[in-house]
């Protein structure tokens, strides 16, 4: 059982009076639970607890997860591994072979942890430090990392792949039950955080687990199948990255990158007189061959058999963790995109608004907010809060001020029926272009975008785009200008950045707002590149591929480098927690670290932790109390094969890589 919400909110709205009277700003709620003391009066001195205490560690390109003097870390669970009694589990050393890919291949996994671990999400038990709910994301799988003998080659589109899918059809089962979801228990003992296999909470959805379509894409033409013609029900979750939780303590798992699933659509589209559908696929594309095959067994997954299978994936998921009889819902009214996370706070009058990127170069970035009020005493009054509000995406001006611009339905506005929107499910499954229209700013790749739960100030992941040195031209079904702005001030953009957005009133229901960039990332230690101090230096024109600004700090020795930042987390004092997915050679394997986003350490960002080779880590997920960060090690080895690994972590032995979670704490017990 999670917290009670009455408890969530008493806490947060006194946490939130408490800040009111002494920092003189009122604060959006955030979704932390107890504050310690000491924790509460730093942030009222305007300090962050054991900053400085703990000092960075260099860039590494060590094969391990190396971690700053004075923290640890405990395995917590790696994929394979079993989540009920009685089973070994599909071990690094089974890996070596092909011999476990038989038929019963995919029911196995459907009790084992999943590949490719990415968002995590703990909803600890009420009155507990040492046992709670953990909801975790498995992203993909690289063919090449699980299954032996095949090339990096022989894993691409390409007729190598088709043929060796042909002659293993049984891995296309088998990949989907290790997509989707793991829900697990965790109980904290002597040898860390464990998982408790086999409890009442534990669950595994996967690509093939039915679940609702909720919201105004329910029921629309667009999401009728030949196998489901009510458009009501979908088959699985999958290409699931970031994700987030909410209020009333239900988790939202982000699906991403779900273009690469499906096949056929040029033999499709040469085919049909169906304009709609296609139409509505030239603003998310995709190709004659699919990445991962599966639509050479699984005619789901073919367009040639279902042409609108894809417009039922691409939305934020719903899953109660605390009711596993409960069917994950698809939240449509938060639009059909390429989506990070939403990660949401309370708004001035108790709604729930939820922020999000669309993680693709030139997309953007949204914000939903509830018609309704939260209600903290009735749990299940907010089951179908995120089905009624309005999505908003954002226009980001030169002058640092900003609007939030409504996606709405409206004859008399742009997203009319003349322009092919004649519903609000119209909006929603063509998100893209009902944002097009409203002259929305294209991003470098927004990927996490999370409000402070201490400030309200919302922080957003711009992790990368090396394309906007071109000149205008189509970029993802659509004609757009390239060339940097305010907001994305890099040609180059290879080290990607972070911007900070103060919604107006502090509120998170506000149209309009300023935003400034918190972090152009890089290597500060290049002696050829700058490092800027003033934010008015900041600003397209005059930016080098390898300038670096690190929210005004002026010291370039005291900070670390730091390479495409993706997910984000908040500590319980307010500190900002990024985690990185760059290529090895940029700067050294990707990492975890820390920055303070008030005071006077601003800025002075710290690495923690450095990821095995191959690895991007993501989750970033706190306990309530501060004193562990949960983190997930995904696709350590990439680069090699399971025959030629480039890293053995986390099992060694010479065996091949696996991904999995860790929990980071202090020796010394103290929060983060
Ligand atoms: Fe799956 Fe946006 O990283
Ligand atoms: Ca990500
Ligand atoms: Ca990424």
């Amino acid at each position: 059982m999670s917290t009670p919400f009455s408890t969530l909110l008493a806490d947060r709205l006194s946490r939130r009076d408490f800040l009111a009277r002494t920092q003189g700003v009122a604060v959006a709620a955030g979704l932390a639970t107890a504050v310690p003391s000491a924790v509460a009066s730093a942030v009222a001195s305007g300090k962050s607890p054991s900053s400085r205490a703990l000092t960075a560690i260099a860039p590494s390109k060590a094969d391990a997860l190396v971690v700053a003097d004075g923290l640890r870390y405990d395995k917590v669970v790696a994929a394979g591994d079993a989540l009920w009694p009685g089973d070994p589990g599909l071990s690094a050393a089974d890996l070596k072979s092909l011999a476990w890919l038989d038929e019963s291949a995919a029911a196995r996994q459907d009790r084992r942890f999943g590949v490719n671990n990415d968002a995590l999400a703990f909803f600890a038990d009420a009155g507990s430090h040492r046992r709670g709910t953990l909801c975790v994301n498995h992203e993909y799988v690289q063919p090449q990392l699980v299954f032996a003998g095949l090339t990096a080659a022989g894993a691409e589109r390409g007729k190598a792949r088709d043929a060796w899918i042909a002659a293993h059809p049984q891995a296309v089962p088998w990949m989907q039950s290790a997509h989707g979801v793991s829900v697990l228990t965790l109980q904290r003992g002597l040898r860390g955080w464990q998982v408790q296999p086999g409890t009442t909470a534990t669950r595994r959805i996967t690509a093939t687990t039915p679940m609702e379509i909720a919201g105004p894409a329910r029921g629309h033409v667009l999401m009728r199948t030949v196998a489901n013609p009510s458009g009501t029900v979908a088959l699985g979750t999958f290409a699931n990255c970031a994700g987030g939780k909410t209020p009333w303590g239900t988790y939202l798992t982000a699906e991403e990158n779900i273009q690469d699933y499906f096949g056929g659509a040029a033999s499709w589209a040469a085919s049909t007189d169906d304009q709609l559908t296609r139409e509505t696929h030239r603003r998310w594309p995709i190709k004659e061959r699919s990445v991962y095959g599966w639509d050479i067994v699984d005619p789901r997954f073919d367009l040639r058999r279902e042409p609108r299978e894809p417009f039922r994936h691409g939305w934020i998921v719903e899953i109660d963790p605390s009711d596993p009889t409960a069917p994950p819902r698809k939240r449509t009214a938060l639009g059909r995109f390429c989506h990070e996370g939403a990660n949401t706070i309370l708004t001035r009058d108790g709604r729930v608004a939820a922020y999000m990127g669309d993680d693709t170069k030139f997309e953007y970035v949204y914000k939903f907010v509830t018609r309704d009020r939260f209600d903290p005493h009735n749990r299940a009054a907010n089951r179908d809060l995120l089905d009624h509000g309005v999505l908003y995406v954002a226009r980001f001006d030169a002058t640092g001020n900003g609007e939030w611009l409504p996606l709405v339905h409206d004859e008399q506005g742009p997203l009319n029926s003349r322009n092919g929107f004649t519903s609000q499910g119209d909006v929603v499954i063509k998100c893209r272009a009902a944002a097009d229209l409203l002259g929305a700013t294209p991003m470098d790749r927004p990927e996490d975008v999370e409000p402070n739960p201490r400030t309200g100030r919302v922080y957003m992941a711009l992790t990368k785009n090396a394309d906007r040195a071109q000149k205008r031209g189509d970029f993802s079904g659509r004609e757009i200008d390239f060339g940097a702005d305010a907001a994305n001030p890099r040609l180059t953009n290879d080290f990607g950045h972070i911007i900070e957005l103060i919604e107006a009133d502090d509120d998170a229901a506000s149209t309009r707002f300023k935003w400034n960039v918190f972090l152009l990332a890089g290597d500060p230690r290049v002696s050829n590149s700058k490092f800027l101090t003033r934010a008015e230096d900041v600003v397209p024109g005059r930016l080098e591929r390898g300038d670096t600004y690190y929210a005004g700090f002026a010291d370039r020795t005291q900070v670390s480098p730091i390479a495409c930042p993706d997910n984000l987390g908040f500590d319980p004092s307010g500190k900002l927690w990024i985690v990185t997915d760059a290529d090895g050679d940029l700067i050294a394997n990707n990492g975890c670290y820390v920055v303070p986003t008030e005071g006077p350490e601003r800025g002075l960002l710290r690495q923690l932790a450095s990821a095995p080779v191959g690895a991007e880590v993501c989750g970033c997920e706190f306990t309530p109390d501060g004193t562990t960060l949960f983190l997930s090690v995904q696709h350590p080895g990439e680069g090699g094969t399971v025959d030629r690994p480039v890293s053995h972590w986390p099992d060694g032995n010479g065996l091949p890589a696996r991904s999995a979670v860790v929990a980071l704490s202090r020796e010394d017990g103290k929060p983060l």
